[in-house]
């Protein structure tokens, strides 16, 4: 038996709740003002009220902390909040605080002096409407109801705007929470629901340790459907039945999961679909993955995103990058699983389509990336952590375990992924770590496997290298022949059989189409692409009739763009606008109606895209 099967073995043993380790090498965050290495958080407890009118949620957050260095202050971090004021939790004495310099990227170090015995400080605080970088407060018109919404989007580094806190992912918490709301919206976090009512305030419970940027909050009009005893889909009333249909496979994908890599240790997998401003496809909230409504199709075709974020309860939640500069860490496994669970639950031809189109995507973005940032462990000093999420972590990290999977064999890999997660449970990892175990684990067992991958290179090199498995997609044959037929003849002749195409193959068909006008109408006419139900392929559609020039498809872009939020959709549609005759002037014609609209996640970058003065 290989050692790291026998690790796993040993480990299997320790059943029941996980205690809380220390990260295993203490790396500095240098996204993070805290310095959990004299002072640490252990437990957050929050009690917030949410005023819809202000658009602030104000009230106190009351922090637990472990102290290494008797003499250190408390170090958080926070942004934009107004504290007004800090006290020692148990005697009630007040604690002196002091803010520090204003960093555009990271904001404010708060430092508290404590007292000698403290041990509990309860800061009382406030969200300030245009501050709060982590909030989105939604009128009722960007909803599907009449009632007004407001959600929390924690990664990388926005947690700190509306919670004051040690904002690293190499610090877990357990943490609970009180929320007071209207009494017409039900707030929603990512922990279990633990009990209150609409009078004495909603509350909520995680008991595991998390790192902060996975303390999330969602408030509206939200009803709930079952799926199983352990899945629900939350949604507004206009959209649950819908959802719930589309998302009807939930727990057999979390069960697929549970099989390949050990125990879903989150109790809940629950799925909330935001209003379409949401700047994410998905975000991986413990217990309640928040979703984009443009996954909903109709036809299961995008659910390979809940997938993604249900296996983030592995890879990411449960295994957490240490900094962002690990990021791949939580990417690249999650992708990785979450090909694998497309592989369980609709079979191998959708996943190696899903993978092809993924590699496709990760050759044309290592085009466009300057060598640094096609580092897997890339540097990312002095930058927002976000210019960090291109397809490198996520698709390069997932080739890279394909790879490990390809020369040691499935079985093999999937013993090593699973003692991966068992034996760093609830813990913050580092690159070096994963290097660290895996040489031990596998390379120094298994020579020939070190000789076949070059795991330096991968990691620390830029480009792809060339042993990255890429499937051959047999589906694509057929799509591949047509598009280069519509594009010889200009007209849709060739797409007379392809009434079963299946989305992927749509989303193939349209990569590398070549942008005439006279070809759109044609396509348009047979297919109707521009009033497409699906959002890849429509947002997809768009980009190529910007650069066409293809004017029956503009109303349908404009109106797109100021209902979808999501910043993977926003940014090719408004760069191919910048590239299209008098676009500059398009886009911001467009931009200006439309950034009120956004979260600060999307308006971060587009300001930057668009070179943004304001209004
Ligand atoms: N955790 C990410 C979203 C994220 C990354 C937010 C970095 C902020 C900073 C989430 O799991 C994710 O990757 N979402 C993808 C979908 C996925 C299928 C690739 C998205 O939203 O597009
Ligand atoms: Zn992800």
């Amino acid at each position: 038996m290989r050692s790291y099967l026998l690790l796993f073995a040993l480990c299997a043993c320790h059943a029941g709740p996980a205690p809380t380790p220390p990260a295993k090498t203490m790396t500095h965050d240098r996204h993070s003002f805290a310095r959990p290495d004299q002072v640490a958080v252990r437990h957050v407890a929050l009690d917030l009220s949410l005023d819809f009118d202000r658009r602030i949620a104000a009230g106190t957050c009351t922090l637990s902390i472990d102290r290494t260095d008797p003499d250190a202050p408390l170090m958080l971090d926070s942004s934009g909040l107004d504290i007004t004021e800090v006290r020692d939790a148990a005697s009630g004495t007040p604690l002196s605080f002091s803010l520090g310099e204003v960093d555009a990227i990271l904001g404010q170090a708060l430092r508290i002096e404590l007292a000698e015995t403290t041990t509990r400080v309860a800061i009382q605080y406030a969200t300030r409407p245009e501050e709060a970088s982590a909030m989105q407060w939604l009128t009722a018109e960007q909803t599907s109801g009449s009632h007004p919404f407001l959600f929390t989007q924690g990664q990388s580094i926005l947690t700190r705007s509306w919670i004051p806190l040690q904002d690293s992912p190499g610090v877990r918490v357990t943490w609970n929470a009180t929320i007071h709301a209207p009494k017409s919206l039900r707030p929603l976090m990512s922990a279990i629901r633990s009990g209150g009512n609409a009078g004495q305030g909603w509350t909520f419970d995680m008991d595991k340790p998390v790192p902060s940027y996975l303390i999330a909050l969602a408030c509206g009009d939200l009803v709930k459907r079952d799926v199983s005893d352990r899945c629900a889909v939350w949604a507004e009333p206009a959209v649950v039945d819908k959802a719930t249909a589309e998302l009807e496979d939930m727990e057999r994908m979390l069960s697929a999961c549970e099989e390949l890599f050990g125990p879903y240790r989150w109790e809940r997998y629950d799925v909330l679909i935001l209003p379409p401003a949401f700047p994410f496809g998905g975000m991986e909230n413990p217990c309640l993955t928040f979703a984009t409504p443009t996954i909903l199709a109709g036809d299961k075709s995008l659910v390979a995103l809940i997938a993604h974020e249900l296996a983030h309860s592995w890879s990411g939640n449960l295994v957490t990058n240490a900094t962002w500069r690990d990021f791949w860490l939580n990417e690249g496994f999650t992708v990785y699983l979450e090909q694998r669970i497309m592989e369980h639950v609709y079979g191998v031809e959708r996943a190696k389509m899903e993978i092809a189109l993924a590699m496709r995507g990760l050759a044309a973005e290592l085009r466009r990336l300057p060598e640094p940032d096609q580092v897997l462990h890339v540097d990312l000093t002095g930058r927002n952590p976000d210019d960090g999420m291109t397809a490198v972590p996520y698709d390069k990290g997932a080739a890279l375990l394909r790879r490990l999977e390809e020369v040691i064999g499935r079985a093999e890999f999937d013993a090593l992924l699973r003692s991966w997660f068992d034996t760093h449970a609830f813990q913050s990892v580092t690159t070096a770590d994963f290097e660290e175990w895996l040489s031990r684990q596998l390379l120094a067992e298994q020579p020939n496997v070190a000789r076949q991958v070059d795991l330096g290179r991968w990691i620390h090199a830029g480009g792809l290298p060339a042993d990255a498995p890429t499937p051959h997609a047999a589906a694509f044959e057929p799509v591949d022949a047509a598009r280069q037929q519509v594009a010889e003849q200009k007209n849709a002749a060739a797409l007379a059989d392809c009434d079963d195409w299946t989305t992927q193959q749509w989303l193939r068909f349209l990569d590398g189409l070549p942008a005439d006008a006279t070809l759109l109408t044609a396509l348009d006419e047979a297919r109707d692409f521009t009033d497409s139900g699906n959002s890849e392929i429509l947002a997809a559609w768009l980009a190529i009739a910007i650069a066409a020039d293809y004017q029956p498809a503009m109303p349908r872009l404009k109106q797109f763009l100021l209902e979808v939020g999501r910043r993977k959709f926003l940014v090719p549609l408004y760069k191919a606008l910048l590239a299209a005759p008098n676009g500059k002037a398009r886009a911001m014609a467009i931009y200006r109606q439309a950034r009120p609209r956004y979260h600060s996640v999307s308006t971060n970058t587009l300001d930057k895209l668009l070179d943004w003065q304001g209004p």
